[in-house]
């Protein structure tokens, strides 16, 4: 299947790993990459420049195929070098950045001189187009229903990704509740390019993280995400949790009075005991709607082939024979 992101970013299979916090090392990013799409290393995770460049090196030795970098620019508790993991992406020779969160104008300069593609992601059309007005590239457009921070608008993608379709002239993928054939080819008739997954490959063989945070995909419903932080105007969805309970006991509590001290100790620092240790209480983790329709746990070839068979399946079958019928 070619559509503007494959010739755009050199790939295989429309589909994208997003970057995760304590999931996208080289492991995942190299695995996906290797059976066709994008894989995606988080910039941020690696704690220096210095560590990003090797966990680069890292992943160049496991493919040969394109693989990206993710920056987040989110209100962290203390500021990243993001110069400095740019010097490491650009010296690493990856070609391909996803930013995400805050608008990546001042970094786009450095960027594109340098030959990188960038895929901003954001959840509403107002940024998209922002970011093709600025010169991204493409944009990853990420629903409502998405793992991680949604916006404050809660479009869902059925609304949203026509609405881009309808604004942009740059590529598009389709971001949050992707999960298989069928997602793919209802990203594709609402007009973009391909699709962004995170949850579902989370809940991957090689997704380097702890048996726990894939089972707990795997047991997860459509009904077990929150939504958290909306008085912060920080809002994140998560899978519900006693962390979750407690941050919501006070988000009730406190009203409007609350601030990031009050409920500091359930997210921030929490990714390494939870993705790495497996306490699946330590804190909040970004988890998506669509563990309702994540039921294994494949390597991610065989998730990739899946998706794909599945899609070519629905449109030559399922959608011409409602045409050729009659
Ligand atoms: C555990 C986890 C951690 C994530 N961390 C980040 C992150 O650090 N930066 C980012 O831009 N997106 C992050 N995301 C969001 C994903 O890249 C992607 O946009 C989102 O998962 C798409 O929704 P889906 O889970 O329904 O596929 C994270 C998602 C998950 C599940």
């Amino acid at each position: 299947m070619q559509t503007r992101i494959t010739e755009l970013l050199g790939i295989e299979h429309p589909i994208i790993q997003g970057g995760m916090h304590y999931v996208g090392f080289a492991e995942l990013a190299s695995a996906v990459s290797n059976a066709g799409g994008l894989g995606i290393i988080t910039g941020l995770t690696q704690r220096t420049p210095e560590a990003l460049a090797k966990e680069i090196a890292r992943c160049r030795a496991m493919t040969d195929q394109p693989f990206g970098v993710n920056l987040t620019f989110l209100p962290a508790v203390t500021t990243s070098d993001y110069p400095g993991y740019i010097r490491s992406i650009i010296e690493g020779g990856v070609k391909i950045v996803e930013t995400a969160g805050n608008n990546p104008k001042q970094y786009l300069p450095v960027l594109k001189e340098n030959g990188i593609k960038v895929i901003h992601k954001c959840t509403s059309v107002r940024h998209a187009f922002k970011a093709q007005q600025i010169g991204c590239d493409a944009v990853s457009v990420d629903g409502f229903e998405c793992a991680g921070h949604p916006g404050e608008d809660d479009i869902p993608n059925f609304i949203l990704l026509p609405r881009a379709a309808d604004e942009l002239s740059i590529p598009f993928v389709a971001s949050g509740g992707m999960a298989d054939g069928r997602s793919l080819v209802a990203a594709l008739a609402m007009g973009a390019d391909g699709i962004n997954m995170g949850t579902r490959f989370v809940a991957t063989k090689e997704a380097p993280v702890h048996e726990n945070v894939k089972q707990a995909i795997v047991a997860a419903t459509e009904l077990d995400t929150r939504l958290i932080l909306r008085p912060l105007r920080n809002t994140e969805r998560v899978l519900r949790n006693e962390a979750v309970d407690r941050i919501i006991g006070k988000e009730k509590s406190l009203g409007d009075r609350i601030r990031f001290e009050d409920i500091v100790h359930d997210v921030a620092s929490v990714y390494p005991k939870i993705m790495l240790e497996g306490q699946m209480d330590a804190g909040a983790w970004s988890c998506g709607l669509v563990a309702g329709l994540i039921h294994d746990i494949p390597t991610c070839q065989e998730l990739i082939d899946r998706i794909m068979t599945q899609a070519e399946d629905i449109i030559r079958r399922r959608l011409e024979g409602f045409l050729s019928r009659g």
